[in-house]
């Protein structure tokens, strides 16, 4: 039987009133991909308030790989609210903030000690990540890549790439963060070609050290291991082995940025494994607490004791809640076995969109890692110009006859796909069978208009 059931022309009167009120109630600056309104979720189905069922491809923008009201995350939730919900760790400790760090300390790559430390979102670890890079080499500069994203708060926002919506307006940024160009391969930035480039854009790192930044002044390089709202770009696999050895070389710290590409959604639980590497520094946020904000910062012990005590910290940071709630996640991923689920995810989206990129061109690039998987269209396969009024109609499209999909890429031409990792085989193929459909629908749209006579 259909998952999606559409009972009203999208959005529904009860919806459309809601969109009303939060005109009148909230900024502009906070943005809303559809104009739904939920009434309950789970698994990888949404209902809204009129009634209607959608396939899920966003999962809360990567936060629900486990599924959305995951029985094992709400039943951990569960059992915590009969305890305590807040006492905040900095003044009495309790067994699940402890817990989870062990477990953080031995799932994330690398046989060495480490540590973690909780915090609530992924610009706060990754600010964090800053501070404790910084305190561990005594060195102020922070290398970043063009087309990254690492939050909204001012020191993310300045490692952040994008400018429109996210940077323009906002200056000034804190300083000491230098900006190199990422290994997006079908946009590179020395229109060199893989593998006969060589990896010239991580070698260049000893260029920038040169030319840009000496090295002695840079504490770390922070780097998504595949880009989360910068397009789902995966760089080739011996692309970071490279990037590392070079900071290595220099004393300088290597932070993974895995808040979109951890927990589970590359096929490993963290997509540092896929490439073999071991960072300095993984920060994650998320998927790990299944639905409540949680972020992590793991790390080499003798890095997380860099700052001394009280410098680290935060009042709602590793909320008790949220720390039962992802030792479920990770509880789940065990039984359930979905880094596995992840890659025939991601297998099977290649074999459809490989297809629907054989019949049309407008599909300029299919790439994707595990389940991070994403279609990046532009006007012609040989200019590339970006495709982003394509992707807000077919992101329309879908809505409105069922799926839920989000846009990404610096140009805004990129649609992703995050849906939970427990989304059946049948509600999978119903959900590729209306991107599918607003694929056709936009292509065949453009293309009779520009057969139309003048
Ligand atoms: C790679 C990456 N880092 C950091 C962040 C910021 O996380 P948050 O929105 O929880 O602050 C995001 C959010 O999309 C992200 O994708």
């Amino acid at each position: 039987m259909a998952t999606i059931q559409l009972k009203t022309k999208i959005p529904g009167p009860n919806s459309k009133a809601l969109g009303d009120r939060r005109t009148a109630a909230i900024p502009r600056g906070l943005s809303q991909g559809t104009p739904i309104y939920l009434a309950r979720a789970e698994g990888a189905v949404l209902e809204d308030v009129d009634g209607n069922r959608y396939i899920d491809f966003a999962g809360g923008i990567g936060c629900l790989n486990t599924g959305h009201r995951a029985p094992g995350v709400v039943a951990a939730i569960q059992k915590q609210l009969e305890k305590f919900l807040h006492v905040c760790v900095q003044v009495t400790g309790y067994e699940s903030y402890v817990r989870l760090a062990e477990r953080l300390n031995e799932v994330t790559p690398g046989n060495f000690p480490k540590k973690t430390l909780f915090l609530n979102t992924g610009a706060e670890a990754v600010e964090n990540a800053v501070k404790i890079a910084r305190a561990a080499t005594g060195r102020p500069g922070i290398i970043a890549f063009e087309d990254a994203f690492h939050g909204r708060t001012m020191m993310a926002l300045s490692l952040t790439s994008k400018t429109h919506p996210y940077k323009a307006g906002f200056h000034p940024f804190p300083g000491e963060v230098y900006r190199i160009p990422y290994a997006y391969c079908y946009r590179c930035s020395y229109s060199l070609k893989y593998p006969s480039c060589d990896l010239y854009c991580a070698r260049h790192l000893e260029d920038t050290f040169k030319r840009v930044v000496a090295q002695e002044g840079v504490a770390a390089v922070i780097a998504e291991p595949v880009l989360g709202e910068g397009g789902f770009v995966a760089p080739p696999l011996d692309y970071f082995r490279t990037l590392i050895d070079l900071c290595h070389k220099h004393g300088v710290l290597f932070i993974a940025d895995e808040v979109q590409s951890g927990f589970g959604r590359t096929g490993a639980l963290f997509a540092s494994e896929r490439y073999g590497i071991e960072p300095d520094i993984i920060v994650t946020a998320k998927s790990i607490g299944g639905g409540l904000p949680l972020a992590a910062i793991t790390g080499r012990t003798e890095i997380m004791d860099a700052p001394g005590p009280g410098g680290l910290g935060g009042t709602f940071a590793g909320n008790p809640a949220a720390c039962e709630a992802a030792l479920a996640v990770l509880d789940i991923f065990q039984k359930q076995d979905l880094l596995s689920r992840a890659n025939e995810l991601g297998d099977h989206f290649q074999k459809r969109a490989r297809e629907w990129q054989k019949r049309w061109p407008m599909i300029g690039n299919v790439r994707g890692l595990g389940a991070m998987q994403a279609l990046e269209l532009v006007q012609s396969q040989e200019i590339r110009e970006p495709a982003a009024q394509e992707v807000k109609e077919i992101t329309q499209y879908c809505y409105e006859h069922g799926l839920i999909t989000i846009s990404a890429g610096s140009y805004g031409n990129v649609i992703r796909l995050l849906m939970p990792l427990v989304i059946t085989d049948e509600q999978f193929d119903e959900g590729l069978d209306v991107l599918e459909g607003g694929l056709k629908s936009v292509y065949e749209r453009k293309h009779e208009a520009a057969a139309q006579p003048v």
